[in-house]
């Protein structure tokens, strides 16, 4: 995916009230912290720390200057939103820290907000960290991943990223655009923030979108419908599937979203073998979520109680 490093983003002053304001937040801020394999130790602030200084850097990502680069970077000159103009920032907060051990498994966005209504097509992270050394990790890392089969093998990455201060990383986000988190391996006392936005067109204009697009960069812009996917299993350190190590309920709904979205792609005519596979994952989809249902509502209240008791009487 096309992508474009900015340093020195904001303009000093700006940066350094920014992070003296980011410093100054307290626990009682934040909103929730994320744990699970795919997403650990990210964590989210309320909507009301984006006040004065702290939203400065927000106003520049989310407004022209965040918006040039995505323009430049798909050729597109049309209707352009981002976050900031959509209310309640389309619900996310654009603000994130994470901590040692911190970690985020291959994903793409959303590929859409306001119920299909608007486009999501360009991504920017600015970083607001005092300073940082390659070797702590935490890099933005773009991957080479084969979406057309749900038994790919391999991960690779293909581009990192990292947190240098006042850095700011703009990306086209289709739906390929597979990103994550690079292990955070910084000292206990070293967060790393960042700041997102999200870039938006009308759904009615993707058409001329994706022709903008294709004079720009030679590439198809390939967009389905989908939520937030994540990669459904863990890798080992070549980037290789671990496929059956961790099987909960969280990983069965990471696997059942990653068909569903394998569904969506299908749906476009971004599939290989589409005749055989869109006949089988329907299938497969509704099968695991009749076992899921079923273990939820029948027999994990009837197990339980006999797993209680068993480890009472331990
Ligand atoms: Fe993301």
């Amino acid at each position: 995916m096309p992508f474009k490093i900015i340093e020195n983003f904001l303009p000093q002053d700006d940066y350094e009230k920014a992070l003296k304001a980011i410093n100054l937040l307290r626990n009682s801020d934040k909103d929730h912290t994320f744990n699970t394999h795919l997403e650990t130790m990210k964590t989210v602030f309320k909507s009301k720390v984006l006040v004065n200084d702290i939203k400065l850097p927000m106003i520049s990502l989310g407004g022209e200057e965040g918006k040039n680069q995505v323009r430049s970077l798909t050729g597109w000159n049309g209707e352009l939103y981002s976050l900031l103009e959509f209310d309640g920032f389309g619900g996310y907060c654009p603000l994130h820290v994470m901590h040692r051990g911190g970690y985020l498994h291959p994903h793409i966005d959303h590929s859409y907000i306001r119920k299909g209504e608007f486009i999501h097509i360009g991504n920017c992270i600015l970083y607001m960290n005092k300073y940082w050394e390659e070797q702590w990790g935490g890099a933005t890392s773009f991957y080479k991943v084969n979406s057309q089969n749900l038994f790919n093998n391999k991960v690779q990455v293909k581009k990192s990223c990292f947190p240098e201060p006042n850095r700011a990383l703009a990306f086209v986000h289709d739906s390929f655009a597979f990103h994550g988190v690079s292990y955070v391996k910084c000292p206990n006392q070293i967060d790393r923030y960042t700041y997102y936005m999200d870039f938006y067109i009308p759904r009615s204009k993707l058409s001329d979108f994706k022709e903008a697009y294709l004079n720009k960069n030679n590439i198809e812009f390939k967009h389905s419908d989908h939520e937030t996917i994540f990669l459904p299993f863990k890798l080992d350190n070549s980037g290789k599937f671990l496929k059956f190590s961790i099987i909960n309920r969280e990983s069965v709904t990471y696997i059942r979203k990653y068909i569903t979205y394998l569904i969506s792609l299908n749906k476009e005519k971004y599939f290989v073998k589409p005749f055989i596979i869109s006949r089988f994952l329907p299938i497969l989809n509704n099968l695991i979520r009749s076992i899921d249902f079923i273990f939820s509502n029948t027999l994990k209240p009837l197990l339980k109680p006999i797993y209680l008791k068993i480890k009472k009487n331990k």
